[in-house]
Order: structure tokens, then C-alpha cells, then sequence
């Protein structure tokens, strides 16, 4: 199978045919969700909440971000590889931004993923004057959930619709090739899908978007907590658990290893 890049997505977008998107963290599973077909593979900072056990994504680094996508863009061969940039990676100058923007691509990612809207105009131009390019992230925006007092879906009224399509199509402008919306109300996907070129990835967000992404943890049904938009698609943690409790009974009884 032929290496996505920014332009299929974009190529999709205009043929209607939608987009599929998973987050990994390491090289087994980026391998298994690349070899089964996934356009877009996210390393995301929700590896802090699923891999590292916080509550937040604030505790996740760069230097953990640059392991994880090193690790997963060796295990994938087809689907395009978004680095997700952490908590104050590129908040605090441009020249900050690009270097470690840079250190994402240097490492094997294809992208990299920005939360935020008008505060990161020109870190998102500079970013892709330089030839990184970058997908937005809209609506819920995890890394500032203490300013929010918690993870909610943001609804959006009419008169705030029109202001958030304003902004996703100030990201487009600024050279966006992709925008994640997270956890809106689906008029308001519906409306920015509609208003932009480039294509919409949502979450929790309705079907209207170009595409969906979900974290690889919730829909295999391992995570401790799953929102509840988040479809499970296997019912991990219960198989993980018999699994390894017959391993541990067949220890203990003798069972395993036979003699040979
Ligand atoms: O970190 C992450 O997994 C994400 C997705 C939920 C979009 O940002």
C-alpha cells in the first residue's frame, strides 16, 4: 500500500470518501492499526491518560513524545504519522515551537498536531513556511481543561458557530491541512466541514466530519474510563483479563509449560 501524505487526505476530502483515524503509542499497535488499514495514525498526548495513568495530558513531555512517535513510525508503513505536540511545546515563542516542531519530523512523524485557535496563528505559519505541516485541534482542547474546569462537550449556539467557523477558517488560511474538532455539538462540525477545504477529523463530535479519530485504548475496550462517544469495538480489558488469568492458573496447577 502506497504512504498517505498530506494531499490524500486532502484528495479524500474532495471525493467524499472519509477518513479514519486512530491514535498509537508504540510499535506493536501502530504496526496492527497501520496493517488494518487506518489512514492516520496520531501519537497522541493522551498517552499521559491511557499509557501513563494521569488525569490530565499536562504531565506528558516532549521528550516522551519524540520516544513514542520514534517508536510508532517504525511499525507503520502506510498511514500518515501525526506527532502530537505537548503542554507548552509550542505555546511559549515561535522559534520554540519550530525547533521542537522539527524534532517530530527528525524522529519519523509525517505531521504534527496544535491545540488552539487564534493564539497560534503564527506558530501555525511559521510551522508550515518551514515545510512541517500541521493539523488543527478545535472545540474541546484537552491541554487547557483547567481553564475549562473540566472535561465537557462544548456546545456551540448559532452566533458561537459563526465564530468558530471564523477561527477554523483563520487555521486554514494560516495552512492548516486538517482540523480536529473534539467533543462539539454536530452543527457545529457539520458547519466548519462545510465552511473549510480541508478536512475535518472529529471526535465526539457527530458524523458530519470528514473524519473520526479515537483513541486506540477506548475502542479496543482497555481504558479505565471511556468517554461515553467513544465506541468500543472489542471488549479488551475482559479478554486481557481471561487471558491472563488462565496463564496464572496454569502456572500454578503445573499446566504450562508441557514437558517435551
Ligand atoms: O491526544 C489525543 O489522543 C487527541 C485525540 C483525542 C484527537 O488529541
Amino acid at each position: 500500500m502506497k504512504k498517505k501524505t498530506v494531499r490524500t487526505l486532502r484528495n479524500m476530502k474532495e471525493r467524499g470518501e472519509k477518513i479514519a483515524m486512530l491514535t498509537a503509542y508504540d510499535y506493536t499497535s501502530a504496526r496492527l492499526v497501520d496493517e488494518a488499514g487506518v489512514d492516520v495514525i496520531l501519537v497522541g498526548d493522551s498517552v499521559g491518560m491511557v499509557v501513563q495513568g494521569h488525569d490530565t495530558t499536562h504531565p506528558v513531555t516532549l521528550e516522551h513524545m519524540l520516544y513514542h512517535t520514534e517508536i510508532v513510525a517504525r511499525g507503520v508503513r502506510q498511514a500518515l504519522v501525526v506527532g502530537d505536540m505537548p503542554f507548552l511545546s509550542y505555546q511559549v515563542s515561535v522559534e520554540e515551537a519550530v525547533r521542537n516542531a522539527g524534532a517530530f519530523l527528525r524522529v519519523g512523524a509525517d505531521a504534527v498536531k496544535l491545540e488552539g485557535g487564534e493564539e497560534i496563528l503564527p506558530v501555525i505559519a511559521r510551522l508550515v513556511a518551514v515545510g512541517i505541516p500541521v493539523m488543527g485541534h478545535l472545540g474541546l482542547q484537552p491541554q487547557k481543561v483547567r481553564a475549562l474546569g473540566g472535561y465537557r462537550k462544548m456546545l456551540y449556539t448559532d452566533e458561537a458557530i459563526t465564530r468558530l467557523v471564523e477561527e477554523a477558517k483563520r487555521l486554514e488560511s494560516a495552512g492548516i491541512f486538517a482540523l480536529v474538532l473534539e467533543n462539539i455539538n454536530a452543527e457545529a462540525a457539520r458547519a466548519v466541514t462545510e465552511a473549510l477545504s480541508v478536512p475535518t477529523i472529529g471526535t465526539g463530535s457527530g458524523p458530519h466530519c470528514d473524519g473520526q479519530v479515537l483513541v486506540l485504548h477506548d475502542m479496543l475496550g482497555l481504558s479505565h474510563f471511556r468517554p461515553p462517544f467513544a465506541k468500543a469495538y472489542l471488549d479488551g480489558a475482559r479478554l486481557v483479563k481471561e487471558a491472563v488469568g488462565t496463564y496464572v492458573r496454569e502456572v500454578k496447577e503445573g499446566v504450562f509449560p508441557e514437558e517435551r
